[in-house]
């Protein structure tokens, strides 16, 4: 039986809140979440919390203190400040799981934080998403607390896989897998933005067969713009350090670069806001967001 604290509340932790605080092996569960900006963002976030029936705490010390396992479900941009505030507050032993798709060293130097407060990293790489695979999603896991995470995890029905080497090493997998996911992504945007334009999107998403995937291209091109709606940002912060893993291993990244370049032109649209942090169903709303939210050619 384990107590898990989990810090921020959006789709991840959402989704395997619910899951965790139902399982036997878990004995607790409870939420760090910042307040939200506005009152829409306040009744979303009150609805999740209620339907995963956590304990929510206003104070990070507070909602880690005596927990086993912290999972740190923020975005990349934040988790170097998450993970000091954490290291700050740990007065006991547990296990911090870092599931942010970054850098190895920026692994290594978060375990090396966290380690000096007594307490165990792993870093995670979460291979999927929880929009599509839900609790299912499998992950790799890697780093000094890997084994007691994955034998914790693994009770509480999750999918994890332990992967050899050092923090960072599982987020390498995931980083250099990205070139392809995260690619595809901005190319799928490109495609279906200009087939917007000639008024042929559905045609030009009919026209192409679901070869590799589980459901039909226009299932799966819905699915991606209306993620990318919300996480255009962190998938572009994502993409950008394939990138650099990929150059570090003497290789241009042409195409990861400039689907980087577009994910960011898409995130700076400000759609995430636009949608008050709701993720759309849709794929054509996403498109007449773009167009009120931008005008001029579709940059960068
Ligand atoms: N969702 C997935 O299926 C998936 C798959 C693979 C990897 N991941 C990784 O898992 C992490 C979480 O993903 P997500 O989908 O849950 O992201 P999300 O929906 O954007 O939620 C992020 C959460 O972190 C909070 N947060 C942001 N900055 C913070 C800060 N400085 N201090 C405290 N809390 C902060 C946010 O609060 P506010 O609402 O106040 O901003 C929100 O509650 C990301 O690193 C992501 O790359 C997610």
């Amino acid at each position: 039986m384990s107590s898990w604290a989990l810090v921020g509340f959006g789709e991840l932790a959402s989704a395997l809140g619910g899951q965790l605080a139902r399982s036997e092996h878990v004995d607790e569960v409870r939420v760090y979440t910042r307040p939200p900006g506005d009152a829409r963002g306040a009744q979303a976030l009150q609805a999740r919390l209620d339907a995963v029936g956590a304990r929510t705490y206003t104070s990070l010390a507070g909602a880690i203190r005596g927990a086993d396992v912290v999972f740190a479900a923020v975005p990349a941009a934040a988790a170097e400040e998450v993970a000091a505030k954490i290291a700050a507050a740990a007065d006991h032993h547990f296990v911090y799981v870092d599931p942010t798709p970054r850098l190895p060293k920026e692994k290594e130097e978060a375990a090396q934080l966290i380690g000096t407060r007594g307490a165990l990293y792993v870093d995670v790489a979460i291979l999927g998403t929880v929009a599509a695979d839900g609790f299912a999603v499998p992950m790799l896991a890697c780093g000094p607390g890997a084994a007691v995470w994955e034998a914790e995890a693994t009770q509480a029905g999750l999918i994890v896989t332990l992967i050899d080497g050092p923090p960072g090493r599982a987020s390498l997998v995931k980083l250099l897998r990205s070139i392809y996911m995260k690619g595809r992504d901005a190319l799928i945007v490109e495609m279906v933005i200009a087939a917007g334009h000639y008024g042929l999107e559905e045609a030009v998403l009919e026209s192409i067969p679901a070869s590799d995937e589980r459901l039909d291209f226009p299932q799966v091109a819905n699915r991606i713009i209306c993620g990318l709606a919300m996480h255009a940002g962190r998938r572009a912060d994502e993409l950008a350090a394939s990138a650099t893993v990929a150059r570090e291993a003497s290789i241009e990244a042409t195409l990861a670069t400039a689907g980087a370049h577009r994910l960011r032109w898409l995130a700076e649209l400000g759609l995430r806001d636009y949608f008050h942090r709701e993720r759309p169903t849709d794929y054509r709303v996403v498109l007449s967001a773009i167009e009120s939210l931008h005008s001029g050619p579709v940059g960068p």
